[in-house]
């Protein structure tokens, strides 16, 4: 068998590397341990991703200069994520991507989410479905919040309830699109992602068409499609629709994922259980204003504390566009350098007992999370779009199960008591047979 090559143009590489497929499978199953003795190779070292690509990676937070995007970009994504990222925010820098994100942004700030009552609508699609758990043996936890992030990002963009498991189904299959196999033949997976996309596509465009000319401040996808920078520049047909699409990839499963989470920690602690049960008891409803997200510190150290521990990205990355310099060593041009934010989110310095869940260590503090501790969303120009509608979703949430459950003095416990080992990629999640029950 090849041997793992040690280094690379003098720098070390990764311990987990195999012919063929790289470090992809050790970063899959055992990112920590990847990071852990990759860490005591030096503050650099090389993680092959696949069979192609090479990245030079660390996990120390001087990395995160990656984000700054002023001598990196994220063309990479655009080039090898094409099917999926297109002419979206996610793969497009500079003076494009100030135009896309300067028309897009208004209706994901807090402002925006207001003023379209993302809120309400959230608690609209969650609110019966926490309530149906009731006289349920076990819930599955990540397909349940997968389910429901997904219903909250198709009635954000217009989509009506009734259609939800139409549009389900069809980003079921256009999934199968992005798996990396080539064969085309009827009923392939490629065959059936790419037909489940032209459906998506059309649409997609249908929704546009309806939209286009609207008042933006009519609904947030209205809101998306007319909505200008402030040089009054929009976007594209084809940006609008790659943008649209990519949203629900973007905001579902990261989300779903930091909720699942947060309930199994909490399955495990009655003490933190029993603290955001007060808390959710103590106020009228779950917000569903980022302004009212104040009356709930406890729900959101729950929150930060599920992402820090298990950030649903647990690994990005940028290209190099020009020669470029990060602990003394310079990289040429077009290289791929990441970050294992996974690692960097439980560094012991910056948080006493990095591996312990301790919603608290967010509570009562005199400044708003700095960019190091949200690095979980990423950072620079293409910080997490969805921010804002992520934290008002996953608190909202948390409030609702504990409303609905504290009233009734019963709390979750996991199914089997294990904590699941988590699957770190392509997303960060818990295994699919993760379950929890109330009682
Ligand atoms: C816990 C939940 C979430 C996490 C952890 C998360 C994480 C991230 C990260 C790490 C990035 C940066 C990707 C990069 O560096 O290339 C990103 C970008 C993005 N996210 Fe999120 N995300 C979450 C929720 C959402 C939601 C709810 C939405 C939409 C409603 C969303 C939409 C986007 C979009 C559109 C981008 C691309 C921004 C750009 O490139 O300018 N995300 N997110």
């Amino acid at each position: 068998m090849q041997l793992r090559p040690k280094d690379r143009d003098g720098l070390p590489v990764a311990p987990g590397w195999l012919p063929g497929v790289g470090h992809t499978a050790a970063l899959m199953f055992d990112m920590p341990w990847v990071a852990r003795e990759a860490e005591k190779l030096g503050p650099l070292f090389w993680l092959q991703m696949g069979p192609k690509v090479w990245v030079i990676a660390s996990v120390r937070e001087e990395a995160f200069a990656i984000f700054r995007n002023k001598e990196t970009s994220s063309a990479h994504l655009a080039r090898d994520g094409a099917t999926l990222v297109g002419q979206s925010v996610l793969g497009v820098d500079g003076e494009s991507h100030r135009r896309m994100r300067g028309a897009i942004n208004a209706p994901f700030t807090p402002k925006g989410l207001t003023a379209h009552k993302a809120g309400a609508l959230m608690a609209e699609v969650i609110v019966p479905r926490v309530a149906a758990w009731k006289g349920r043996d076990q819930v599955k936890i990540s397909d349940e919040t997968r389910e429901f992030a997904v219903d909250v990002i198709f009635r954000m963009m217009g989509i009506a309830s009734d259609a939800l498991v139409e549009w389900r189904k069809a980003y079921e299959e256009y999934a199968l699109a992005l798996l990396p196999l080539d064969w085309e033949f009827p009923g392939s997976p490629r065959t059936r992602g790419k037909a489940a996309k032209r459906w998506i596509d059309e649409n997609l465009q249908k929704i546009i068409e309806r939209e286009r000319g609207h008042d933006p401040e009519q609904s947030l996808v209205s809101a998306m499609v007319n909505g200008r920078d402030e040089q009054g520049r929009g976007l594209s047909a084809q940006e609008l629709l790659d943008n649209l699409r990519i949203l629900v990839f973007a905001g579902h499963e990261t989300t779903a994922n930091t909720m699942a989470w947060a309930m199994l920690y909490l399955a495990r602690d009655p003490a933190r259980w029993s603290r955001l049960v007060d808390e959710a008891l103590a106020a009228d409803g779950p917000p569903t204003t980022p302004d009212a997200l104040a009356k709930f510190p406890f729900a959101e150290g729950v929150f930060r504390e599920a992402l820090r521990l298990h950030p649903p990205v647990p690994f990005d990355s940028r290209q190099t566009e020009q020669p470029w310099s990060l602990f003394d060593r310079t990289f040429a041009q077009g290289q791929s350098v990441g970050l294992i934010l996974h690692a960097m989110s439980r560094n012991a310095e910056r948080y006493p007992e990095p591996h312990q869940f301790l919603p608290e260590r967010w509570v009562s503090r005199d400044k708003k999370p700095g960019p190091i501790e949200t690095a979980q969303f990423g950072g620079g120009p293409h910080f997490c779009l969805g921010y804002h509608v992520a934290w008002l979703e996953a608190v909202l949430f948390l409030v609702a199960v504990a409303r609905e459950f504290g009233a009734q003095r019963k709390r979750p416990h996991i199914v089997g008591d294990a904590m699941p080992r988590p699957i770190y990629m392509p997303l960060q999640r818990p295994p699919g047979s993760s379950a929890i029950r109330f009682g």
